[in-house]
């Protein structure tokens, strides 16, 4: 099965309640690149929620996303952005001379080791590739308990590859292609309502599942923001969606 294929039927969902990285994760990576900024990647692009920087950012971005329905909405980023419509694995480069390659949320979807050093053939000498992702986001708020409730069900539909924390990092440096290699965490809290809560869990790749075999989707969804706005009182609450960063140079 071919997990990538599954994100285009939350397309929706996904382009409504994904949050949009914070301005400091792309203050960071930028801090590690000395204009002109040319040429960047993204891998596993999505609806663009990192492409969009890239764009403002870099004379020419190409974006590699496989999923045709993703491929719709990412289409709405365009003037310097060049499609890929192919899995990272498959695509053979254009140009050996990328100053930035990105993944948010997406490089554990990948055959690592094919894509690392692929990775470092297009990078140019000095060349960054950023590796980013929050893990199952949490609140400190009550609605913790009702939301680990579900938990359990989706996570009989969450993939190994998520349960794999250290995936990008090992495979990062298993490669031994790159000696430089940094961690950090980038704090990311959001104010998210019951609403936007549940429609990010529906829009990730446990969570869809895990709907896709329910009878009355719609219901289970409503019920779930129900008791998440009772017990909230109808408030925003602080989520957690900090992000690990990998920063490696050529
Ligand atoms: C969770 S989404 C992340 C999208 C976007 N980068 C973001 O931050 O919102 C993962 C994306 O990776 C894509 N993907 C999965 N496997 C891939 C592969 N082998 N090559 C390229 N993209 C892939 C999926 O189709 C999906 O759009």
């Amino acid at each position: 099965m071919n997990f990538y294929t599954e994100f285009g039927k939350v397309k929706e969902k996904y382009a409504k309640y994904r949050p949009t990285y914070p301005d400091s994760l792309f203050t960071e990576i930028m801090s590690n690149l000395k204009s002109p900024y040319k040429n960047a990647i993204d891998l596993g692009a999505g609806t663009g929620l990192s492409t969009a920087f890239l764009r403002d950012n870099f004379q020419k971005v190409y974006a590699i996303e496989p999923d045709k329905s993703m491929v719709n909405e990412l289409q709405k980023i365009n003037k310097n952005v060049e499609i890929f419509s192919c899995a990272a694995e498959e695509l053979e480069m254009i140009e050996a001379d990328i100053d930035l390659i990105t993944s948010g949320n997406a490089f554990y979807w990948m055959d690592g080791e094919v894509i690392i050093s692929k990775i470092y053939k297009w990078l140019k000498p000095n060349g960054i590739f950023a590796v980013y992702k929050y893990n199952i986001p949490t609140t400190i708020s009550a609605a913790e308990k009702i939301i680990s409730e579900e938990d359990k069900k989706w996570d009989e539909f969450r993939h190994e590859r998520l349960k794999d924390k250290e995936y990008s990092i090992r495979t990062i440096k298993n490669s031994n292609l790159f000696s430089d290699v940094k961690v950090k965490v980038i704090d990311n809290t959001i104010n998210l309502t019951g609403e936007e809560i549940v429609g990010f869990f529906s829009s990730t790749s446990y969570g869809s599942a895990y709907i896709r075999t329910i009878d009355n989707p719609d219901k289970y969804i409503d019920r779930l923001i129900d008791k998440i706005k009772n017990i909230t009182n109808e408030r925003p609450i602080p989520v957690n969606f900090n992000l690990e960063l990998i920063i490696t140079k050529k």
